[in-house]
């Protein structure tokens, strides 16, 4: 969901920095700023600074900066889109929806009514799970396990047996029938043209959105043990359907407990007791998708919180097609990927249940890279001791092993590859670079153009160091009298180039500038800042802007300001063309570089 720049500084305005932060951290008065203790690294005496002037905050100790959305990010472990619906939803501001189309006022009261229900429901099981009409179903989480703790954590809860009972609730408690019509809780009931508890007699599981909310639910029978009943007629798990506000390829059960363990590793499960079972034994960055297929758009949410993926999903020939259909949607959507499979045990819950969660943590630490685990599904599926099978293997293997970036990487599948099928390690080593080579028309055409770079001296270290720091408080006052000058901005512009800035966020912020200037409009570093997705994107952007730290970032311009900024802009464009001299390799070219090199000095 991409939102308008418009839109997201508006939502900026409305949201006061210091409401926000003083959530999280006390703050006291300094002059213009306010200081506390930094929430981003530990720290005895307070260096966190915020500027209600300029909305942005400035860590003196470990450098953090940003705005009122990086800070969400941060804490929050948020996304971008996801900061930025969290503020409007503080301010009751109408975000546009999915088509760019405004959310007519009827969908967004139903949307509204149904969290409120959900929310209501979720309740309701949780207080008849406590009463006397819940004790088969307390009798059955003790029986597998699941600590009082963790049924408060996930809001376990218990759909009586009593006719239409949650509808009248529900009634009572004001939500509207329109509302509950398409809750999904309920089933129209033809006989008495009513309405029928959908969930009765089950073990409620709320499913929560990223954000907390309460969107669906899903009900597990008691009286079937751990892997169900086979002949009975109702399913061992029934699931809330979509609604408005429950889109099922999205959802991931556990992905709010997910987001706030801010680990850069996620866990991929089955299902429900998976999440809650790795959850109890404190693996709390364990997601599971819901009665649907793993998906693209699922990939896409886990993408926002995590790095890499392990997939661990039941040992049984259904878990193992569904890791190998899971994978090319992980790595398509960025993610790394490994795989285990649970030996001794049908599902991880089981195995964190009979070898405790030590034991499951050595497990997890030797998943398997997402080839090799495809490299074994092979192996079990070509006939080895036959020529064509081994033919056939090598080629199939070798098309998984030339997506392995690292040539290392290579080598060692390659080895393993070898040592399971017996075919010759350099048979497959040579398949493999062979299609490497096919996709890779370029490879090898400098040694083709016999072109030998001419020879630098090798400098110093520690003055390249220099130098760098230089270079970059060079760019940072280019773009600080940018924005604080519009005449300055100008002459700049005729000299710099964005590309010249060396940089894909300085750039970024040197065209910015330009386009504020060109409207006529000021440039304050919160709202550039907004223009960033990444909270590393957006403290450096920040941190060009936070020179004093959350001081004035204006610079009064005199004579010495133009000298000043002359040195810089030299700076700037020797180090562009420097970089440019490098990396170029027809000698034609080279020349006109240094050329252009000259006529800077
Ligand atoms: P499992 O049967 O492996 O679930 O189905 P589980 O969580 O391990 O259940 P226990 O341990 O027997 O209680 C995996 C997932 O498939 C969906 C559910 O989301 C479940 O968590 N499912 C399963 C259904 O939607 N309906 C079913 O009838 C069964
Ligand atoms: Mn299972």
């Amino acid at each position: 969901m991409f939102y308008s720049p418009e839109v997201i500084e508006d939502i900026r305005l409305g949201n006061d920095i210091m409401d926000v932060v003083s959530a999280y951290v006390q703050l006291k008065q300094h002059g213009a700023y306010y200081f506390g203790l930094c929430p981003f690294h530990a720290e005895k005496s307070p260096s966190f600074s915020v500027s209600v002037d300029r909305q942005t905050f400035y860590c003196f100790g470990c450098g953090a900066t940003g705005n009122i959305y990086s800070f969400l990010m941060r804490k929050e472990n948020f996304s971008f889109p996801d900061a930025v619906q969290f503020l409007a939803e503080r301010i009751h501001y109408r975000l546009p929806e999915a088509g760019g189309a405004a959310e007519t006022h009827k969908n967004a009261r139903i949307k509204e009514g149904l969290y409120e229900v959900n929310k209501l429901a979720a309740r309701f099981f949780y207080d008849a799970l406590q009463e006397p009409e819940g004790a088969e179903a307390v009798r059955y989480l003790d029986m597998r396990g699941i600590t009082r703790k963790c049924r408060v954590k996930h809001g376990l809860g218990y759909a009586p047996l009593k006719r239409g009972a949650l509808h009248k609730y529900l009634t009572g408690a004001g939500a509207a029938e329109d509302v509950l019509e398409v809750s999904g809780l309920f089933t129209p009931d033809k006989l008495r043209a009513g309405w029928n508890d959908k969930f009765y007699g089950r073990l409620m599981f709320p499913i929560l959105d990223v954000r907390g909310r309460v969107v669906g639910f899903g009900g597990r029978v008691l009286d079937a043990g751990p892997g169900g009943d086979a002949a009975r007629s109702v399913p061992k798990y029934m699931n809330s359907p979509e609604t408005p506000v429950f889109e099922k390829s999205r959802n991931l059960y556990g992905i709010q407990n997910a987001r706030q363990a801010k680990s850069k590793e996620i866990i991929l499960v089955e299902g429900y007791m998976d999440v809650i079972s790795l959850y109890q034994g404190g693996f709390q960055n364990t997601v599971a998708a819901l009665g649907t297929a793993f998906n693209a758009q699922h990939a896409g949410v886990l993408r926002r919180y995590a790095e890499s993926a392990v997939i661990l999903f039941d040992s049984d020939e259904a878990g193992t097609k569904a890791a190998l259909r899971a994978i090319p949607v992980l790595t398509a959507a960025g993610l790394r990927v490994k795989v285990l499979q649970v030996r001794d045990a049908k599902d991880p819950d089981e195995y964190i249940k009979r070898f405790g969660s030590e034991s499951f943590g050595k497990l997890l630490g030797g998943a398997q890279h997402h080839i090799l685990f495809q490299v074994e599904d092979l192996k079990r599926r070509y006939d080895l001791t036959d020529m064509e099978g081994k033919i056939r293997f090598t080629t199939e293997a070798a098309k998984l092993l030339a997506q392995a970036e690292s040539p290392v990487e290579r080598d060692v599948y390659a080895r393993a590859a070898a040592e399971a099928s017996g075919v010759a390690f350099d048979a497959i080593m040579a398949e493999t670079e062979k299609l490497r080579g096919m996709s890779l028309p370029n490879a090898g055409m400098e040694k083709k153009l016999n072109f030998t770079r001419p020879a630098y001296p090798s400098v110093r270290p520690e003055h390249n160091k220099l130098k760098e720091k230089g270079l970059l408080e060079a760019k940072k006052l280019i773009l600080n009298l940018m924005a604080s000058d519009t005449k300055l901005l100008r002459k700049i512009n005729q000299y710099v180039s964005a590309e010249e800035m060396g940089d894909e966020v300085y750039a970024k912020l040197y065209n910015l500038l330009v386009s504020f200037a060109e409207k006529g409009r000021s440039a304050e570093p919160a709202e550039l800042i907004s223009h960033f997705e990444t909270v590393v994107e957006q403290e450096k952007a920040g941190e060009v802007f936070a020179q004093g730290g959350a001081g004035d970032r204006r610079i009064a311009a005199d004579e010495n300001t133009e000298r000043v900024l002359n040195d810089a802009m030299k700076k700037v464009k020797i180090a562009y063309l420097d970089g440019k001299i490098r990396t170029e390799t027809d000698a034609e070219a080279i020349k006109k570089l240094l050329e252009s090199k000259r006529a800077v000095y």
